[in-house]
């Protein structure tokens, strides 16, 4: 008997789907350069997101609206050479396909073409749909995002919990319904009332991925700073620190310093030896011509 693991398979559409309907919770993660998609290419989740909260986390920005096309394919590039089995998601970024539909469905295939994405994820309900059809009719698979849309921070007045209101959780459904018509093949619920995301789930034939939608969701996203504790300014509720690696890293950093400053780093371990014989012979080649004060005929 083989003690070999099978290969693990590359996630697609179609693994999503039949996920959904035997009821095995789908993972997906944030990731935004090589180290953190072999990261969670190694602990096998299902999916990554290469989103635009990159903005916020790795590049300072307070909120996600200066991520440009070209930070996206650039991030997007980055893991897709980390990870090979999960199933590629790239954030569409503010004012990338708001504008025309032509712009966008062009930008949607630099994602997948430049960036090596096997998806593309965009913002927005009904007045979404015919932007997503589009670029779903061009062969690219899409991920909805409503409920809480980060690129409306503005609209919206801050990043606060949508669907609280009947009418506003009616909306909610009426948006997850257009963007399934419209081919999406899943679509993601941020920040909405645990119950309100249930039914969102079940009434779906595409899984739901939650963020802050309570565990009735066909999957779960999260950021990847966020879980590790990673990243300070702010933490939303809904996000569960698995680590402090904050703590780590400046305690690692410190240590460094203090060796560094007390000369305990470098060890011996951590350097280069030279034979004995090659020492003397550089000394006698050298020492005549210190002494002489005069270095390779460079004098002082
Ligand atoms: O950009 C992002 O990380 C996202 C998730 C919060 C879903 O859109």
């Amino acid at each position: 008997m083989s003690t070999h693991a099978a290969p693990r398979k590359k996630v697609t559409v179609l693994s999503l789907r039949k996920k959904k309907r035997n009821g095995v919770p789908i993972t997906m993660m944030t990731a935004y350069d090589y180290p953190s998609a072999r990261s969670v290419e190694d602990a096998q989740l299902d999916m990554i997101l290469v989103g635009d909260s990159l903005g916020m986390v790795v590049l300072g920005y307070d909120n996600t609206l200066s991520v440009t096309m070209d930070d996206m394919v650039h991030h997007c590039k980055a893991v897709a050479r980390g990870a090979q089995t999960p199933m590629l998601v790239g954030d569409m970024p503010f004012m990338s396909y708001q504008v025309d539909i032509k712009e966008a469905v062009r930008n949607a295939g630099r994602l997948l073409a430049e960036g090596n994405m096997d998806a593309v994820k965009l913002e927005g309900g009904i007045e979404m749909v015919d932007t997503a059809r589009a670029i779903v009719n061009a062969g690219i698979p899409v991920v909805g995002h409503i409920g809480l849309t980060p690129q409306s921070v503005n609209q919206l007045g801050g990043f606060k919990v949508q669907g609280r209101k009947a009418t506003a959780a009616a909306k909610l459904l009426e948006d997850a319904l257009a963007m399934q018509d419209a081919g999406c093949c899943a679509i993601v619920l941020e920040a909405v009332p645990d119950r309100v995301a249930k039914y969102i789930s079940e009434t779906l034939q595409v899984p739901t991925i939650g963020i802050g939608g309570g565990n009735g969701c066909d999957g779960q996203v999260l950021v990847y700073h966020d879980i590790l504790g990673f990243f300070d300014k702010f933490t939303p509720r809904f996000v569960k620190q698995y680590s402090q690696l904050n703590t780590v890293i400046g305690d690692a950093l410190t240590a460094y310093k203090t060796e560094v400053e007390s000369r305990t780093f470098p060890a011996a371990e951590h350097s280069f030896t030279m034979k004995d014989e090659e020492w003397t012979a550089f000394l006698e080649l050298v020492e005549p011509k210190v002494n002489a004060n005069d270095w390779f005929g460079i004098a002082s």
